[in-house]
Parts: C-alpha cells; structure tokens; sequence
C-alpha cells in the first residue's frame, strides 16, 4: 500500500524541493536516470516540464507540497509541518549524463555506417553485409546494455539524418523487442538486419519527394510506396542475406486487415517477424522528436496505435508496450504495465 504522504499533482505544479516518489509514463519518457528524487534546481523542473510526462506522485514527507510547506507523518498519525532542509542534486545525473553520451557516441558511429552503406547501394556498389552485419551487433549490444539511454537519443532525429536514424532506431527496438519475447538469437539478429534494411529502397526515391513537406499528391504517394519492393529488388542478389530479411523489407507496410502495401497480404499470410517489424516501424516514426515536429510521448502512441483497428497485430502490440515498460510507473525493462493499459490492451487483442 503507498505511503499517505503521497500526492499526485499535474507537471504544471512541479516546483523545486518536491520529492518526486515515480512520474507517470513510460521509463522511456522519464527525462531523469532514476524514479525517485529531489527536483533541485529550477534546471530540473524545466527539463520534466519539457518531457511527455503530464502527471507524477509526490512524497509530501520527504519534500516541498504544492504549497510550500512539508507535510509529515508522526508515528501517531497526526501531521505536522517542517521546514524544508538544503537540497542536494541527484546523485545520479552524472551516471544519467554518461549513459546518455555513450549512447549518442554509438547513434552518431552507427548512423555514419549507415549513410555509407546506403550510399554504397545507391552508386550500385551493392550491400557490405559484413558492415551491416557489425552495425546490428553494436546495436544489439548497446540496447541489451543501456536500453534507455540508446532508445532515448535514437529518438531525437535531424532534418538531415531522419531516414538513417530511423532505421538505427528501429533497429533497436525490434532487437529489443525480440529479446523481450524471448526469441531465438539468429531471428533476433535477422530482425535487427531488417530493422536497418526495411527502407532501403528509399535510395530509388528522388530525395525532393523524400524530403517534401506536407500531403503527397496521388502520384506522389504511389511513387512512395514502390520502396518496399524497391528494396527487395535492391538486396535479390545478396546471396548471404536470409530471406526472411527480404521478406521483411518488402512487407513492412502490410497491414493485419489487408489495406497495406505492396501485396495487401492479410491476417496470417504476415509473418511474426514482419508483425513485429511493422509496430517498431510505426513507433518510431510517431514517437520522433525532431525540431519541426511535436511527437508523441510512448503513452500518447500506446493509446492511439491500439485504436488503429486493423493495423497490428493485437497480442503483439501488447507486449511491445510491455517491453518499453509503457503503462508502468516502473523503469526497469519488462516492468509491468498497470491494470489501466491491460484492461484496454486486452480489449483490443480481442479485435
Ligand atoms: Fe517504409
């Protein structure tokens, strides 16, 4: 049972000297290394403000309340009020800052890798699948080790570098995804082959289109949607690279109710592995923060892609959002997402 001492307040009525005891949300969206702290600094308060995080739990008998004073809990049970002591700043931002410039020296390294094996492609020099092999297991590694870190910054994107760091996130997640299922370790790695590769056929795409703001016309968008095939056509002749990479790449705008692309494949003609593709595709590209663009918090992503009826498959969005811990005040990986998310998710695995 928690503490009486606690008080959920909306982000607007953060101020410094609260204790924060957890923020609702995502981990993923949590701006700080540890679920527990002092806000110390008018620094921290601003930085929670700016983060997707809306609500959190304050602990009245270890910091400031919303109005001022400390609020405290005898062991008879009457309150009394104290004067707030010093505050010292988190002892773990400076573990928090290492993690994350471990994780952004890794983004930078693997999107560089990436921009020079696409452009390798696209001058037809074809495919280095030794290097694109080495980038996944950097990935893969970096994700088992520090998960929030790395799908933190893989979220921040440029103008510039979008499509090469949306492919290192997705990446990722499906890597992370695919452990947390408990996958074997060759699909894992498949999956984390796919992840980078699903848009390469963008190569084909005159990068005018790519980088055009706004609606495409008609012919626009069809031009656009030939890259899953595109990109199949490009890897037919990479001898070592398994098929069920191809598949994935060609596949991944298929959607469970048969209106995706290219082949309108539907319910169990998708495969588990494009399944999965395809939630991490999406995600990724709704959860982006770039500078042009507002994204949505992993919160904001579970509610509305669960309503996209049709579009995923059901059980595995699910536990998708249980792996990035989504639904959960807990930070830890896997944790367990609250009775709230469950009880939509499973409505939903019932569509
Ligand atoms: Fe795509």
């Amino acid at each position: 049972m928690e503490p009486s001492t606690l008080l959920r307040i909306a982000i607007g009525e953060a101020r410094v000297g609260m204790f924060v005891h957890a923020l609702d949300g995502s981990w993923l969206d949590n701006p700080f290394w540890t679920r527990s702290f002092t806000l110390a600094s008018k620094g921290d308060v601003a930085r929670l403000q700016r983060s997707p995080v809306r609500s959190l739990l304050i602990d009245l008998a270890k910091g400031l309340g919303p109005s001022g004073a400390v609020a405290v809990t005898d062991e008879g049970g009457s309150r009394r009020v104290a004067v707030p002591t010093p505050i010292a700043r988190p002892r773990l931002a400076s573990a928090e800052t290492r993690e994350l410039r471990r994780a952004a020296a890794i983004l930078h390294e693997t999107t560089r890798e990436l921009r020079s094996l696409f452009e390798g492609v696209s001058s037809g020099r074809g495919l280095d699948l030794a290097v694109t092999r080495d980038v996944v297991s950097d990935l893969e590694a970096a994700v088992r080790e520090r998960p929030r870190a790395l799908l933190t910054v893989t979220r921040l994107k440029t103008k510039d570098e979008y499509s090469y760091r949306h492919s290192v996130a997705v990446c990722a997640l499906v890597t992370h995804f695919g452990r947390h299922l408990g996958l074997d370790a060759s699909l894992v790695r498949n999956l984390g082959l796919a992840g980078l590769l699903h848009d390469i056929g963008k190569v084909a795409i005159p990068s005018a289109l790519l980088g055009k703001p706004g609606k495409l016309s008609d012919d626009e968008m069809a031009l656009m949607q030939t890259h899953p095939q595109a990109g199949y056509d490009l890897l037919r002749d990479e001898a070592d690279l398994p098929e069920v990479v191809r598949e994935m790449c060609l596949h991944h705008h298929e959607r469970i109710d048969g209106r995706g692309y290219p082949a309108g494949l539907s319910g169990e003609a998708i495969s588990m592995p494009v399944r999965i593709l395809s939630i991490c595709d999406v995600f990724d590209a709704v959860t982006s923060i770039r500078p042009y663009k507002d994204a949505w918090s992993s919160e904001t992503a579970l509610a509305r892609m669960s309503q996209w009826h049709g579009q995923f498959d059901p059980v595995l969005l699910l536990r998708f959002f249980q792996g990035i811990g989504v639904g959960s005040t807990g930070m830890g990986v896997g944790a367990r997402i609250d009775h709230t998310a469950q009880a939509q998710l499973v409505g939903i695995s019932h569509v």
